[in-house]
């Protein structure tokens, strides 16, 4: 960058790398979503970050297969009863803007407060097929991250009334917090009105810690028995989609992986020295009706 800036001066930063993913797909003819919001939020300097990504990330495959995924799970807890997302850590992202979502849905996103300022601005004039609303917090702090729950799950207006059947979202958001801080995050999320969390559970990550571009956002959390790790704190997986097979299933595993997705995969909850890497939609409540997919 000019002036020698870091690409990516802070974690806030890797947002605008994972939109610039969701823009370069939107570009393509054959694109498995479309977000006309991406290109914008994520600028020049998410550009760069692409261009200075490794060989395995610079396609973006992991980011465009894990937002394809998760927007069908999205449609599926709804289809369910769904009746408010959170989207903690929410970045870029502009589902609010681009799913199918009844217009009094509500949908509350979190991020620090700097990031939430600045998308708050960049989106000012742009309309969400939902009810939207956003916060600048601070998840890592327990107090903060606890406050901010009992209000998004509460009334938050007039016209509607407390979550019963909530959809918690952690994407991209695990791997850069303290392991102290997961656990007290998955407490905190043991609500009667939370029944599911979505998130990405990443067992890759020396590739990107090799990545210099990477020391200002350290990749910290990576849980080392796999979804088990989430299982142990209460939470059932109810979905469990391997990302590299899906991709290739999507048409965006590159080719040189793609031979990997026809062996017998590694076991989610036992990944030992095996990368894996997926998307989980755990339940509370009711015990597993596991489908690996
Ligand atoms: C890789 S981005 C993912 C953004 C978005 N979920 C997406 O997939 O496009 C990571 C996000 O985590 C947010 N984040 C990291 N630590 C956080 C914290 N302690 N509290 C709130 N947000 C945090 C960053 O600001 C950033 O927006």
């Amino acid at each position: 960058m000019a002036g020698g800036e870091a690409l990516i001066s802070n974690v806030s930063d890797t947002a605008r790398w994972v939109a610039t993913y969701r823009a370069m797909e939107t570009a393509r003819e054959d694109a498995l979503f479309r977000d006309p919001l991406a290109e914008r939020l994520a600028g020049e300097r998410g550009y760069a970050m692409v261009a200075a990504a490794s060989r395995m990330m610079r396609d973006g495959w992991p980011v465009v297969t894990r937002t394809t995924i998760i927007d069908d799970l999205i449609a599926t807890a709804l289809a369910e009863g769904c009746d408010r997302v959170l989207n903690l850590a929410a970045g870029l992202d502009t589902r609010p803007y681009r799913l199918e979502l009844p217009a009094d849905f509500v949908w509350v996103e979190a991020d620090l407060p700097a990031l939430t300022a600045e998308k708050e601005a960049a989106l000012a004039d742009e309309k969400p097929r939902c009810a939207l609303i956003r916060r600048g917090v601070d998840l890592a702090d327990p107090a903060a991250s606890a406050k901010f729950l009992d209000w998004a799950l509460g009334s938050l207006g007039p016209e509607n009334g407390t979550a019963t059947k909530a959809l918690v979202l952690t994407e991209g958001l695990l791997m850069y917090l303290e392991e102290d801080t997961v656990r007290t995050i998955a407490a905190a999320l043991s609500r009667p009105q939370i029944r599911w969390w979505v998130m990405d559970v990443t067992m890759e990550m020396p590739r990107m810690r090799s990545n210099s571009m990477f020391e200002n956002a350290p990749l910290r959390f990576e849980p080392h028995n796999g979804i088990a790790y989430f299982e142990e704190l209460g939470w059932h997986a109810r979905e469990i989609e391997h990302l590299l097979v899906h991709a290739r299933k999507l048409h965006r595993a590159p080719w040189y992986l793609r031979p990997f997705t026809y062996l017998p995969q590694p076991d989610p909850r036992k990944p030992g020295r095996s990368p894996w890497s997926g998307i989980v939609r755990f339940e509370r409540g009711s015990g597993s009706e596991l489908a690996v997919l």
